[in-house]
C-alpha cells in the first residue's frame, strides 16, 4: 500500500515539497504519496489529527505552524528542542515524534553542495525569529570563529545569543547579538538572511562594507532571480550568492531519510527545480 505524507502550512499552494518528495520517491523506488494540506489559523492540530486518522505516516510543517508542531508532539528530538520548533513529524510509533531538519539542510547545502567549510569563519546571521533559531546551533557546530546575530529588534538577537552562549555546540565560537547599525566596520565571510524581510520586498538594513573579500551571501528564502538581499549583497561586493532552494531540498532529503531510511541524491532534484 502507498504510504501517505503531507506538508501542512498556510499558505501552502506554492510549496515545492510534493514535487521534491515525488522526485526522491522515483529515484529511490519508494512507494509514497506526498500531498499539500492547507490548515486554517487555529486549525493545525485538527489537520494533523485528521491526517493521522486517515492513515498519514508523517508530515512536514511550514509557516506558520512550526512552533505548534513542536508543542503538539509527544516526543521531540534534541534538534527540535534547541530550535523550539519542528518542521518534521513522524506518526509511525503510534505517538507523534517531532524533529527539525532545517539546520541540517542549511549545513548540507553550504558544506556539501557549495563545498565550503565554515570552520574559522566570521558568520553573520540576520534575524532572530523561528528561522534563525532553527539553524543557529547547526551553524555553531561548524566551529565558526565568530557568529554574530543581528536583528531589527535587538533584544531578540541578544536573547538568542545569550540562550546559546554556553551550549556545548558553541565550542570556542564567539557568539554575540548586535543591532544592524552596530555592524558597521565588521567583516564577515558568510552572511545569512534568516529574516522574512523579502516578503516585504526589501533587504535587511545592512550597513555597507560587511562583506569580506571572497564572502558568501546566503538567503534562506528563494524566488525568481535574485532576492532583495542577494541583490544588495551583489551590489556590496559579495563574491558568491546562494538562495534557499538548496536548503529546501536538503531539509526535505533529511526528512525523507528519517521516514524511509534511505538518503536520496539531492543534486538532480535541485537542478530540476532550478531549471523550471
Ligand atoms: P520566521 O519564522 O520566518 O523567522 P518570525 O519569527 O516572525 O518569522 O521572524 C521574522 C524575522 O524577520 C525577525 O527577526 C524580524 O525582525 P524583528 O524581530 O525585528 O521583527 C525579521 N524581519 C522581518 N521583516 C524585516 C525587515 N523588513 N527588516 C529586517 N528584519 C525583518
Amino acid at each position: 500500500m502507498t504510504d501517505r505524507y503531507a506538508v501542512i502550512g498556510n499558505p501552502i499552494a506554492h510549496s515545492k515539497s510534493p514535487q521534491i518528495h515525488a522526485a526522491f520517491a522515483r529515484q529511490t523506488r519508494q512507494d509514497i504519496d506526498y500531498a499539500r494540506l492547507l490548515a486554517a489559523p487555529g486549525g493545525f492540530r485538527g489537520a494533523v489529527e485528521d491526517f493521522r486518522a486517515t492513515g498519514g505516516r508523517g508530515a512536514n510543517v511550514t509557516v506558520p505552524f512550526k512552533l505548534e508542531a513542536f508543542d503538539l508532539a509527544d516526543e521531540v528530538s534534541q534538534r527540535a528542542k534547541d530550535a523550539q520548533a519542528a518542521n518534521f513529524l513522524n506518526f509511525d510509533s503510534g505517538r507523534i515524534r517531532a524533529d527539525n531538519t532545517d539546520g541540517a539542510g542549511l549545513i548540507r547545502d553550504i558544506t556539501g553542495n557549495l563545498g565550503l567549510s565554515m570552520a574559522g569563519w566570521r558568520v553573520l546571521l540576520m534575524g532572530a525569529g523561528g528561522a534563525a533559531r532553527g539553524v543557529l546551533l547547526a551553524l555553531l557546530a561548524q566551529q565558526p570563529a565568530i557568529l554574530t546575530v543581528a536583528n531589527r529588534t535587538v533584544a531578540k538577537a541578544l536573547q538568542l545569543a545569550e540562550a546559546f552562549r554556553y551550549h556545548p555546540s558553541a565550542g570556542s565560537s564567539v557568539l554575540s547579538g548586535l543591532r544592524y547599525d552596530e555592524l558597521a566596520g565588521h567583516h564577515f565571510d558568510l552572511v545569512i538572511n534568516a529574516t522574512s524581510s523579502s516578503l516585504h520586498g526589501e533587504p535587511p538594513p545592512l550597513p555597507a562594507g560587511v562583506f569580506a573579500e571572497g564572502s558568501l551571501a546566503y538567503d534562506m528564502m528563494y524566488g525568481k532571480g535574485l532576492t532583495p538581499f542577494l541583490a544588495l549583497a551583489q551590489s556590496q561586493g559579495a563574491t558568491r550568492l546562494a538562495d534557499g532552494l538548496g536548503m529546501l531540498v536538503e531539509q526535505a532529503a533529511e526528512s525523507f531519510f528519517l521516514w524511509r531510511g534511505v538518503r536520496p541524491e539531492t543534486r538532480p532534484v535541485i537542478e530540476l527545480l532550478r531549471n523550471q
